[in-house]
């Protein structure tokens, strides 16, 4: 069943909802917790199909959108990163350690856009955030300069773009992690909305504390207070700071695009050792 959706091709209607992401009072030494928040763009088509919906008259008219796999093996995914944006060479360096870090692992690979018609067009827009899966045509995926160069920005919102969503909306969430709505703000409940298992899917693959795809332990906090805590409590500092694929990203990633190079479940999906040490690293390389 899950195979087969994402299979399916139907004709997709992009309507551009005018997303609230930019907040003035913002800045970048609170993007760690802000500029993520709200970064995910999805039409009222896949909204409702990820989410299911009383009203959802038809499911073949909607679906997620593969981007194609080559004679191969190869899923390839071309992007713009347009000078006029204002990238400067080590930002561009930077995004590109990030992609190349997801095509190590997987059959994803990313190429500089030439004429493709489908592709990523990367903006210092209003924030850090991607459309989900491919939309036909030019897709923005925004990385403001002033915000989202720190930790694993870059690949989490290429994953959206490869069709992915958050971590912790996953269906069987509750099994791994609470959340402790008392302190969730009023108005971002639905951003914790479980997608519907029958049409979005992780593809058997565990859930997955260490995915890049995963929010912080405040997330939409309205009191500073934890909202998001892991069953195991060892992963309450880590969920959302990681900053790197992990293996369950990549094999995510794989399963969907039935990538021929991973099939295991790799072991350090269920260890922290190696990726602690990465959060401080990282962080401090990256920062602006
Ligand atoms: C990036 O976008 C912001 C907000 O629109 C703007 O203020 C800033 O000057 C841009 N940065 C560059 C380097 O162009
Ligand atoms: C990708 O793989 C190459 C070749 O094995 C390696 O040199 C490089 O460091 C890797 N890059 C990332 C970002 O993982």
């Amino acid at each position: 069943m899950n195979k087969i959706h994402f299979a399916l091709i139907g004709v997709l209607v992009a309507v551009n909802f005018v997303f609230v992401t930019g907040n003035p009072l913002r800045d970048a030494e609170n993007s760690f917790d802000d500029e993520l928040m709200d970064d995910m763009r999805f039409t009222d088509e896949q909204r409702n199909f990820m989410f299911g919906s009383e009203n959802k008259n038809s499911k073949t008219g909607t679906t997620w959108r593969h981007w194609i796999k080559n004679e191969r093996g190869e899923v390839v995914i071309p992007y713009n990163i347009d000078p006029s944006q204002g990238f400067e060479k080590h930002h561009i360096d930077w995004m590109l350690r990030q992609f190349t870090a997801i095509s190590n692992s997987t059959c994803v690979r990313f190429v500089e856009r030439t004429d493709e018609e489908d592709f990523v067009d990367i903006i210092n827009g209003s924030g850090c955030w991607s459309w989900l899966g491919r939309m036909g045509g030019r897709q923005e995926l925004s990385m403001k300069i002033n915000g989202c160069f720190f930790s694993g920005t870059a690949m989490h919102e290429m994953i959206h773009a490869i069709g992915f969503h958050h971590m912790q909306i996953n269906y069987d969430r509750d099994d791994y992690i609470t959340i402790n709505w008392e302190n969730v703000n009023e108005d971002d409940k639905s951003a914790f909305n479980k997608v519907d298992p029958r049409y979005y899917s992780n593809f058997d693959t565990p859930y997955d504390y260490l995915s890049v795809m995963h929010y912080l332990k405040t997330a939409y906090s309205n009191n500073g207070k934890d909202v998001i805590v892991p069953n195991d409590k060892t992963f309450l500092d880590i969920i959302g700071r990681v900053g790197m694929l992990s293996a369950g990203d990549a094999l995510r990633i794989n399963r969907m695009y039935e990538c021929s190079i991973v099939d295991e479940i790799p072991e350090e999906t269920t260890t922290v050792t190696q990726d602690t040490s990465t959060v401080s690293e990282e962080t401090t390389t990256v920062s602006e």
